[in-house]
């Protein structure tokens, strides 16, 4: 019998990996959130409405007409220098000295997670990662079958002192303990931002453990008053993998980040990268490094900033008004999201179907941990709905929650 004509043993020739990768709760939301008009505070996708398209359709036609048959080649697979250039300009913002030849381009952050997890990741190992954290990262690791152990955060961000406990834990159970994922600035989905006296101690009980540092920074220059945080990087580069995206920042559908990784891994980060993508798209590497030549991107980042910031105090000003009693959320100097807490009993996971029917998405808090919490949890990204979008997102949500908070109450009396 031809194998396609037989499921069952077709799912038998997966690969374990594969077999026994969980089902992605937040790819099943955004399916059934795929009808004309809802109002999305799931998509972790940037507004783009104020990118000067003109001038990047001008520059897209001149690196064409100058050289099409350059652009529209294959290229280094570490990526176009000139672009290596500006992200090491960038990553000084933060503290990072480095030299191009020492960055790595990628097609976004996804594929340089991926690279790391491909190269440093064993079955079985135990990557840490913050309670809770960024789906598609701990996908990664759990996709070459790492387990993922969470670690409490505060306002401060990742607990230092958890950490250090939560080491001695898989210790003392025979695994091995491999290495920390942390996202320290307005961390998806918490956006919280990881002290500066903390990253240093983090950066030190990694060390002292013999711990890799994977270094997620999507989100550092979009700080709602454009204040930026020393990086992990600069005081422990032997042991952190630094990436950086410029999807958040400029534009996704470019597909461009970048890993910085520890001097003695980086021939094999080039070479597995070149084995999975051979080089980076040199025609988008040009357009982002024309984009960047402009000095004037950086105002263009400050408007972002600005209209951020508008959103996510519009977002915040309807919650206060619609949110049942004993819902809390934090307050993100900047980034993307925000993240609430529901009253005891709410189930942010069972209602988002119901959410979706009246016209309104969000994604539940269990999609950001491996270990089944978060079900009265739920994330908001302000970035992509307008304001008056927001407004009334959020006033339909409110009352879904405040009528669910009703008859949990009701419940509660009749039962006792
Ligand atoms: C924390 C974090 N890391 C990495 C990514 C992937 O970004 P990209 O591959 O577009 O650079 C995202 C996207 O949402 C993210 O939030």
């Amino acid at each position: 019998m031809p194998l396609s004509a037989d499921l069952a043993s077709t799912e038998n020739l997966l690969a374990d990996r594969v077999r026994t990768a969980r089902p992605s709760e937040v790819r099943k939301v955004f399916r059934a959130a795929q009808k004309p008009g809802i109002i999305s505070f799931a998509n972790g996708a940037p507004y783009l409405g104020a990118l000067p398209f003109e001038q990047l359709a001008a520059a897209a036609q001149r690196i064409l007409s100058d050289n099409g048959p350059v652009s529209l080649q294959y290229g280094a697979s570490q990526g176009i220098a000139e672009l290596r250039r500006h992200i090491c300009t960038l990553m000084k913002l933060e503290g990072i000295v480095a030299a191009p030849d020492d960055v790595i381009v990628t097609s976004g952050s996804q594929q340089a997670l991926d690279l790391a997890a491909r190269i440093l990741v064993n079955p079985d190992d135990v990557i840490f990662a913050e309670a809770p954290s960024y789906a598609g990262g701990m996908a990664v690791f759990t996709g070459y079958q790492a387990q993922i152990v969470h670690v409490p955060m505060d306002a401060d961000g990742l607990i230092p002192e958890e950490l250090e406990r939560a080491i001695a834990e898989v210790r003392a159970s025979g695994r091995t303990a491999k290495g920390l994922y942390t996202i320290p600035n307005f961390q998806n989905p918490g956006g919280v931002n990881l002290s500066v006296e903390r990253r240093r101690r983090v950066g030190e009980i990694c060390r002292d453990n013999g711990l890799l540092i994977f270094e997620d920074n999507p989100y550092g220059l979009l700080g709602f008053d454009g204040a930026t945080l020393p990086a992990i990087q600069p005081d422990f580069p032997d042991i952190t993998m630094y990436f950086g995206s410029f999807s958040k920042m400029i534009a996704p559908g470019l597909r461009l980040g970048w890993v910085l990784p520890p001097a003695a891994l980086h021939h094999h980060f080039v070479n597995t990268s070149e084995t999975t993508l051979l080089n980076p798209p040199v025609y988008n590497q040009q357009l982002l490094s024309t984009y960047l030549d402009d000095p004037a991107w950086q105002d263009k980042l400050n408007e972002y900033r600005n209209i951020y910031r508008e959103k996510f105090t519009a977002l915040v000003e309807t919650l206060e008004r619609v949110m049942p009693d004993g819902t809390s959320w934090n307050r993100p100097t900047g980034g993307f999201y925000l993240w609430v807490t529901l009253p005891d009993g709410i189930d942010a996971e069972a209602l988002v179907y119901e959410c979706i029917e009246r016209g309104v998405v969000y994604v539940p808090g269990t999609a950001f941990y491996t270990d089944g919490r978060g079900r009265n949890e739920l994330r908001l990204s302000f970035c992509l709905p307008t304001v008056d979008e927001i407004r009334e997102g959020a006033a339909l949500m409110g009352e879904l929650f405040t009528a669910a908070a009703g008859s949990a109450a009701a419940t509660k009396v009749a039962a006792g």
